[in-house]
């Protein structure tokens, strides 16, 4: 693994290409995925090529993800893991929201069981529950840290003033957005957390698969490279801001291999500028039309 290193709320210290288990799941992120075993050798392969930062929440399956985590690799030496509740999965493709404080306490005690740890290294609000309002979800999330469940938090899909918000109530260590070559929305609050000291996390960072598969708009491109379209997307990424984080996700270990390979990767100015100006081109073509 040859990605730079970040240091997390002043004292974690990872490898910027990590690892998503979103997809070590079923179909619809729900219940166990179809081949176990597969799911399985991708971990222990993370593990052996040098990935020490797994991203995991307790709504992926549910539970079936932390227990993949766990079943793989406790006691996680020299692997941080990064969890998440507050939001619930209730069958396939559906997603629900429960910021309610004794929710997110009671999820983040279900995840210190399931991954068989003391205290969470990285805990997530996985999103701010619009009907709850936001400082008790803060407050709740701040007192995880004090009692000693959490050790660092962050916030996942929010805003510079919602980061701003939280940052009243615990020191955010982390944010985690939807960001990618054409999904852009987030560079202002990249700007912010590289200016802040705060890592931020880029997931979907392979647009859930569009920009790996063959018929990639980075393709074309990747090729006059001799590189695949899956590692131009995440090196980009890597080179975008020294404070993200990218964790692609694959059921595969063939696919593994290829995205961390991508960290082996320094690409020109030229090379980036213009995987660049693909992705904003297939945004503006995306974007609706007035
Ligand atoms: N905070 C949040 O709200 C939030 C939301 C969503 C996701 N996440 C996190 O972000 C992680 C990443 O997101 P994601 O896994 O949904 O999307 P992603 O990383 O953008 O893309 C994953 C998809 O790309 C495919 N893929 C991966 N590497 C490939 C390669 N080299 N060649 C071809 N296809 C490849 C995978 O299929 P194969 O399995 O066939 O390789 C999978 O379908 C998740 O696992 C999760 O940890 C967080």
């Amino acid at each position: 693994m040859n990605a730079s290193t970040i240091t997390i709320g002043g004292d974690l210290t990872i490898h910027r290409l990590g690892f998503g288990t979103m997809r070590l799941t079923g179909p619809g992120m729900f219940g166990p995925p179809p081949d176990l075993d597969a799911a399985r050798a991708t971990l222990r392969t993370a593990r052996d090529l040098g990935i020490d930062f797994i991203d995991t929440a307790n709504a992926y399956g549910p539970i079936v993800a932390e227990l993949l985590v766990r079943e793989t690799l406790h006691p996680y030496a020299g692997i941080t893991v990064s969890t998440k509740g507050g939001m619930l999965r209730p069958g396939p493709n559906q997603w629900a929201v429960d910021g309610r404080p004794g929710s997110l306490r009671a999820a983040a005690e279900a995840s210190l069981k399931v991954l068989g740890v003391e205290r969470i290294d990285l805990w997530h609000l996985h999103r701010i529950d619009p009907n709850v309002p936001a400082d008790e979800q803060f407050a709740a999330v701040a007192e995880l840290q004090r009692a000693g469940l959490i050790r660092h938090a962050g916030l996942s899909e929010v805003s510079i003033e919602q980061i701003e918000a939280a940052r009243k109530h615990f020191p955010v260590a982390t944010v985690q957005n939807a960001y990618h070559v054409i999904e852009r929305r987030s560079d202002p609050v990249i700007d912010y957390c590289e200016r802040e000291g705060i890592a931020f996390i880029a997931y979907f960072p392979l647009a859930t698969g569009a920009l790996a598969a063959a018929d990639s708009i980075l393709a074309p491109f990747a090729a006059r490279l001799g590189i695949t379209p899956a590692q131009a997307a995440i090196a980009w990424l890597l080179a975008r801001s020294p404070t993200l984080v990218a964790i692609p996700g694959t059921s595969r270990v063939e696919h593994l291999r290829e995205n961390v390979g991508a960290a082996e990767l320094r690409l020109s100015a030229d090379d980036l500028a213009a995987i660049e100006k693909v992705g904003r081109k297939a945004a503006m073509l995306r974007a609706p039309k007035p």
